[in-house]
């Protein structure tokens, strides 16, 4: 294990800097941009660059071989839905190291899966968990503790127990919701075992604040940002990042589908599953998967019971 002190152009004092600006370890550095780190640790850019091209060193990062990218492969984990359906369609549950995206209309069920979720990777493997505790950004105040409790419950989890392995953050604006997804790097180094993060939802902060043609861009700038951290973690740590989007109505639209997801290319493009939910007939939902990188276009038919999602 290479430590912080071990960098050359990093003294005591530089590593406590970045220690608090939470660059713990060595990937998490060298997966930061100078202007990042230079901001973030209040350290001068020059050095920041030195310090992150050392980290890249010691993490040996450089080209690598289909054979290394499928080693990591065989780490990512998947997480049950709830619906053995879902599951197929997104080729076993929600993986690890990667972005999902479910996007919909209102009560389509965006909610619900992300409260199933956070009671699901906590089962053990066999039972398509990770035996794991998740971290749940709330940004619309719609997490609901007795919701868990009643999932909980259908998979006969601990209800104590499973509340407290679910770590709640409130975010009240989108600068917030930016900070506390980088706290989620604190959290993991001070050894929580995190291996879901979910935002609920990522984009209507976003949306509420930046409205106008005008703020478009410093709004997608705003998001690319929080993207590229959130991607970071699930990298870094082997997490899988669900995340929650509205639609918008496209009025033009007279075949396909009338309404289409917020956020522009900047969401589509790093989001690496997107799901769209819809309302079918009778309490049936329908999850459509629209973009995978190894996987068909398909449906999938669930329901929500009291005990969450089903098939
Ligand atoms: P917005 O956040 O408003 O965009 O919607 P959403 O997609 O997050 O919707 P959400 O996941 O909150 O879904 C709400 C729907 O889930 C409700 O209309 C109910 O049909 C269903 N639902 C919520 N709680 C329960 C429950 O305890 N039992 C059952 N059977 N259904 C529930
Ligand atoms: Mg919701």
């Amino acid at each position: 294990m290479v430590e912080l002190e071990d960098l050359p152009n990093v003294g005591e004092k530089t590593a406590e800097k970045l220690r608090d600006a939470g660059f713990a370890d060595m990937m998490r550095l060298a997966t930061a941009t100078a202007k990042e780190l230079s901001v973030k640790a209040e350290i001068g850019e020059g050095v920041a660059e030195k310090v992150i091209e050392a980290a890249r060193k010691a993490e040996e990062i450089d080209f690598e071989t289909a054979f290394d990218v499928m080693e990591r492969r065989r780490d990512v984990g998947r997480i049950t839905t709830g619906s053995s359906g879902f599951d197929e369609l997104i080729g076993g549950g929600i993986e690890t190291q990667s972005i999902t995206e479910v996007y919909g209309e209102f009560g389509s069920g965006k909610s619900q899966i992300s409260h199933e979720l956070a009671v699901t990777v906590q089962l053990p493997v066999e039972q398509g968990g990770l035996d794991s505790e998740c971290v749940f950004i709330d940004t619309e105040n719609t997490f609901r503790p007795e919701r868990v409790e009643q999932i909980a419950t259908g998979f006969g989890l601990d209800l104590d127990e499973t509340l407290s392995r679910i770590h709640i953050a409130r975010a009240f604006n989108s600068s917030h919701q930016i900070l506390m997804a980088e706290k989620v790097n604190e959290l993991i180094q001070k050894g929580s075992n995190i291996r879901l993060l979910i935002i609920d939802s990522l984009t209507a902060h976003f949306r509420a604040e930046y409205v106008g043609r005008e703020s478009l861009a410093s709004r997608q700038q705003k998001l690319n940002q929080h993207l590229h951290t959130i991607q970071n973690i699930a990298n870094t740590y082997n997490v899988a990042v669900f995340v929650t989007n509205q639609v918008q109505a496209r009025p033009d639209a007279f075949f396909g589908s009338p309404t289409k997801a917020v956020g522009g290319h900047v969401l589509a493009h790093a989001a690496t599953y997107r799901i769209w939910l819809k309302k079918g007939l009778a309490g049936k939902r329908i999850a459509r998967l629209v973009d995978s990188p190894h996987l068909p276009e398909g449906e999938a038919v669930y329901k929500i019971e009291n005990k969450g999602i089903v098939d």
